[in-house]
């Protein structure tokens, strides 16, 4: 059922594959252009100081050289190439080594590109980088051209090395790649904080709604994190919360219907017991227990409209019909068919209705509305009390109130009365019909108006519920 990550594809490792690579990449780039601009600033300093250097001793050698005194010229030679570190050659333009500070190359022939440029090139300085002996280390070579009196009288040529250089651009190298390593590493450590701080909440998320989806509701998310994943749990935990509650309400609501159904299945069944028992019953008690038998049926029967009534709504299968309607003469029309009941339990039942409030709603729903909260008001207030309905326009609001001088509810009822099966005196209400369902249908047919239901009440003095509908529904 639930889809198996493959280990690589989460977040945690897409982030640190995203670190390393930005990471590696521009330190590749970064370490590339440093070493190349410090290695050829470095040469360019070296091949300038040799430059200057051959140039010197081209000019204080050629004389020497054109009079043909190599033995004090090998000795200044051979000083000077000590102190920088070099070999010094001389030779003559047709490329034959004349003197050779290390003695080794005397009468051989050389060719080499530097030499060529100072010969017959107008620069009389040249300079280039050669390998040396086995190839594995190199030399810096700067050529210099000997005139004597405008004459050319050959090169010299002047060879330093550049191991140390290269060592420096080594040492260099290897200290870049550690530096790359360490930040690698606490990228890596960053990244791995990062991505669980990350995750962590996600993975709370994912098991908690596991648990929720295999049935339990209780599950909640408790994460310490701020910004968009706070919010993100905060939510689904809202959500959980109203889940669970409808859960619980649901499961609360058929056992109440379980309940009301069955009373007045139990007391037939009594009823009927007795007379089956007692064959020869007295025939007045045998209507009598008839007569309860029916009323208990009655009872059934408008438990059973009511239920039906509730479920419809809750399913949205009794979608408002609406119509623009008169609320007055509705509300009217549903006084008149009351009055006999209110005259009968000996109460008053008068009206102040602002004539032609229209309103666009459900008519019967709206009726149902009146006559539940009139019908209560009948039904919780002692002989000799008085009813008032008014009905009224408020801004863009039609204005019901049902007002009696009845037994009041007391405040901590308050609150529930509008619960399903809520009664504050279960036995009043069964003796008078009450399913307990009739206020909750009531503020579920005035939300669905989009109105409003308040209720005021002391106990002793009676109570005020009052309800307040839109005339126009909303985006009319
Ligand atoms: N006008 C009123 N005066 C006093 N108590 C009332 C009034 N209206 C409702 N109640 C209380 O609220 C409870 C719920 O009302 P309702 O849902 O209509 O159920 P019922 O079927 O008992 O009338 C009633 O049982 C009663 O205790
Ligand atoms: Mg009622």
């Amino acid at each position: 059922m639930w889809i198996k990550q493959h280990p690589f594809s989460s977040i945690r490792w897409k982030i640190l594959a995203t670190f390393l690579v930005i990471i590696g990449v521009s330190f590749a780039i970064t370490a590339a252009l440093l070493t190349g601009l410090v290695s050829s600033t470095l040469y360019q300093q070296r091949t300038r100081q040799a430059s200057l250097s051959a140039e010197r001793l081209a000019t204080s050698a050629a004389p020497f050289f054109a009079s043909a005194q190599t033995a004090p010229l090998l000795e200044s030679l051979t000083t000077a190439a000590g102190e920088l570190d070099g070999r010094i050659l001389l030779l003559s333009p047709d490329g034959k080594v004349q003197l050779d500070t290390y003695g080794l190359l005397e009468g051989t022939g050389l060719t080499l590109p530097v030499m060529t440029q100072v010969l017959t090139g107008s620069d009389p300085y040249a300079y280039g980088i050669y390998p040396v002996g086995d190839g594995s280390d190199y030399a810096a070579i700067s050529a210099a051209r000997m005139t004597h009196h405008g004459e050319t009288m050959g090169v010299l040529l002047l060879s330093t090395p550049v191991t140390e250089l290269r060592t420096a651009i080594v040492t260099m190298e290897k200290q870049l790649i550690t530096v790359f390593a360490a930040v690698a590493g606490a990228a890596l450590v960053a990244a791995l904080i990062f991505s669980l701080t990350l995750t962590r909440p996600v993975k709370a998320l994912t098991s908690t709604i596991r648990r929720m989806g295999k049935g339990d509701l209780s599950a909640r998310v408790h994460i310490r994190s701020s910004g968009e994943m706070q919010e993100l749990a905060d939510s689904y935990n809202a959500m959980a919360e109203r889940i669970e509650n409808f859960d619980r309400s649901r499961s609360q609501f058929v056992s109440n219907a379980s309940h009301e159904l069955k009373t007045p299945l139990t007391a037939m069944k009594l009823l009927l017991e007795c007379m089956i028992e007692q064959p020869d019953m007295p025939q007045p008690l045998r209507l009598e227990f008839m007569q309860d038998m029916n009323h208990e049926i009655d009872r059934l029967s408008g438990v059973i409209t009511d239920l039906l009534t509730l479920t419809k709504m809750d399913s949205q299968e009794g979608p408002l019909h609406l119509s623009e309607l008169d609320l007055s003469l509705l509300t009217q029309d549903t006084l008149h068919t009351l009055t006999p009941v209110a005259a009968k339990a000996g109460l008053t039942l008068s009206a102040s209705i602002a004539p032609g409030v229209r309103i666009t709603g459900d008519a019967t729903k709206l009726g149902s509305i009146i006559y539940n909260l009139t019908d209560n008001a009948i039904k919780y207030t002692p002989g000799g009390g008085e009813i008032r309905v008014a009905l009224s326009v408020r801004g863009k609001d039609a204005l019901l109130t049902v007002q009696d001088n009845g037994i009041g509810i007391p405040p901590e009822e308050q609150a529930h009365v509008f619960d399903r099966f809520y009664r504050v005196d279960k036995a009043r209400s069964r003796a008078t019909g009450g399913t307990g369902l009739g206020l909750s249908i009531v503020r579920q047919m005035v939300q669905l108006h989009g109105g409003d239901i308040t209720l005021t009440s002391t106990p002793g003095e009676g109570s005020v519920f009052t309800v307040t509908l839109p005339m126009r529904k909303e985006g009319d």
